[in-house]
């Protein structure tokens, strides 16, 4: 045998190692499956799918309708879901922000009465509202990657390229999501305002939009942003949930020209399958003032999130997977800190009401706003999480939700309590709903009776609405 030959033989016999320690483990989890770890199969899907593609697809398309009522049917008993604006308050550009506590309350009760009782009598007599519990992915036993409507027809539009899933759609209503096409901002060219001139940057136009203000080393990180890279529901294997073999998703699919538009997925970090956090896309406005990325994991640099982001997350946190359905893996020192430096320039929103400080300038803001920045730096504690000038103490909190339920399966979702979890900035805050990292509370409203709660700080119905006022306009 040549050298060659003896080299082709070990890697083949490497790789089929590697698939039989891998059924070797499916099979052995098989095998150990009891009633105390039912789960446990679920750690690991399997690489080679037993039916064809049509199969599965027929099957899934024609389960879809009943999994979307149901799921919608949960929506409606979580929330008021109805189209209630802010009187004369907009996000950055000019969509209408969403007023009013949405999430639902036991019945007989009032925010006063629940929040008089303490952790343990809620938690006793099941009386958490339900909209505060944690959220289920559309579809949680199934799980992956969900981009709005609105997105999957622009892409389509600029790309002739399909994000629609055969199986399922995103869930929220629009005007609970960030406005669309978001407004960008830079660092570096504050003088110029909104750099996207109210078009989504893709593929097709970013070297049009952004070709003279950055230099060739951003622009390369830019055209990485907004390629298409391979992930587990939209691949080119038969393993996939595009009706035709896909090209794949973009960073800026959810992360939508540096902002939100608020797709969803299951963080990738978590087994078994029903304990895994649904994940609401966060805004990447402001990333340079951060230091941990991640809700839950706590990754220290843009760069590490930038890297892991498709080797993690795009396939469920399974590198078997993402090396069958071809992982894009990004070279560090000329992809990834490309990609990192043009992230990093995303600048906040304008507050214009904000000095230097981030506090209120009592020149522009009005009496209720001053009085809702009192309670954030005093009664309600808000600022020891959420500090000036950026809003966030760059730590990881538990806020220990378990206090106030007892773990219960929801949708296919099981509820233990959410753990430490990252302090979001709030600069910036409403033109990112909706809030907290899988997305639950629908309006800032929420936020606060929520807060108030958890935090057990009792203020009344006129703080509570002062404290809105002032989330407004950070
Ligand atoms: C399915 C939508 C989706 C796609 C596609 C996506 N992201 Fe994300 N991104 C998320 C979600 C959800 C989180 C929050 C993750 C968590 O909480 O663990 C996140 C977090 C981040 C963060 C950390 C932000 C923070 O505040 O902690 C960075 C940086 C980031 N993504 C960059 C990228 C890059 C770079 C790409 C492309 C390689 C990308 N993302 C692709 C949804 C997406
Ligand atoms: C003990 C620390 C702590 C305190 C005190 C605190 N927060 Fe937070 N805040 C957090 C953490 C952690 C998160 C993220 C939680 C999650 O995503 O599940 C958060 C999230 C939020 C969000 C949503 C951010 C987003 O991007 O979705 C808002 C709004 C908010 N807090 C407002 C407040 C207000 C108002 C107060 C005071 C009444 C307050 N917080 C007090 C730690 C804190």
């Amino acid at each position: 045998m040549t050298r060659a030959g003896r080299r082709r033989g070990a890697i083949f016999g490497g790789m089929f190692g590697l698939l039989a320690l891998y059924w070797g483990v499916i099979f052995a989890q098989d095998a150990a499956t009891t009633a105390e770890v039912p789960k446990k199969t679920l750690t690991v899907v399997p690489v080679v799918v037993p039916e064809e593609f049509h199969v599965v697809m027929t099957r899934m398309q024609a389960a879809k309708a009943k999994i979307q009522l149901q799921h919608m049917d949960l929506l409606k008993q979580r929330y008021d879901l109805g189209d209630h604006p802010v009187d004369g308050v907009t996000m950055s550009r000019k969509k209408a922000v969403q007023g009013q506590v949405r999430s639902r309350l036991p019945d007989g009760l009032t925010w006063e009465k629940l929040s008089a009782m303490d952790p343990a009598e809620i938690r006793e007599k099941d009386l958490f509202p339900i909209g505060f519990l944690p959220l289920p992915h559309p579809n949680h036993p199934e799980g992956g990657m969900l981009f709005p409507k609105f997105h999957i027809a622009e892409i389509k539009k600029q790309e002739a390229r399909d994000l629609t899933r055969f199986d399922l759609d995103y869930d929220l209503p629009d005007h609970f999501l960030p406005e669309f096409p978001p407004l960008m901002f830079l660092t570096t060219r504050p003088d110029l305002g909104d750099v996207s001139q109210g078009k989504l940057v893709t593929m097709d136009n970013f070297q049009e939009l952004l070709g003279g203000i950055l230099n060739p080393k951003q622009l390369e990180g830019v055209r990485l942003l907004v390629s298409p890279f391979m992930q587990q529901q939209f691949n080119q294997t038969d393993d996939r949930r595009s009706i035709r073999p896909s090209r794949g998703v973009t960073c800026f699919d959810c992360h939508a020209n540096g902002h939100t538009n608020a797709s969803t997925h299951l963080a990738g970090d978590v087994r078994p399958q029903d304990v895994r956090h649904r994940l609401d896309t966060p805004t990447l406005r402001g990333v340079n003032i951060q230091r941990l990325f991640g809700s839950q994991r706590a990754l220290k640099t843009v760069e590490d999130f930038t890297e892991f982001e498709q080797r993690g997350a795009y396939f469920d946190g399974d590198p078997i997977l993402a090396t069958k359905k071809g992982v894009n893996i990004l070279e560090r020192g000329s992809q990834v800190h490309f990609m990192a430096e043009f992230q990093e320039l995303l600048d906040f929103p304008p507050a214009p009401k904000l000095n230097l400080f981030g506090k209120l300038d009592p020149n522009l803001a009005n009496e209720q706003e001053m009085r809702g920045q009192a309670l954030f730096f005093g009664k309600a504690q808000c600022s020891i999480c959420h500090p000036a000038p950026y809003y966030t103490d760059n730590l990881m909190h538990n806020m220990k939700t378990e206090r106030f339920y007892k773990p219960k399966t929801v949708s296919g979702h099981r509820m233990i309590g959410d753990g430490p979890i990252k302090s979001f900035p709030l600069r910036g805050i409403k033109d990112s709903p909706p809030y907290l990292h899988d997305g639950r509370l629908l309006t800032l409203d929420d936020t606060v009776e929520f807060f108030n709660l958890i935090l057990e700080l009792k203020l009344s119905g006129a703080e509570k609405q002062d404290l809105v006022a002032f989330l407004l306009v950070l």
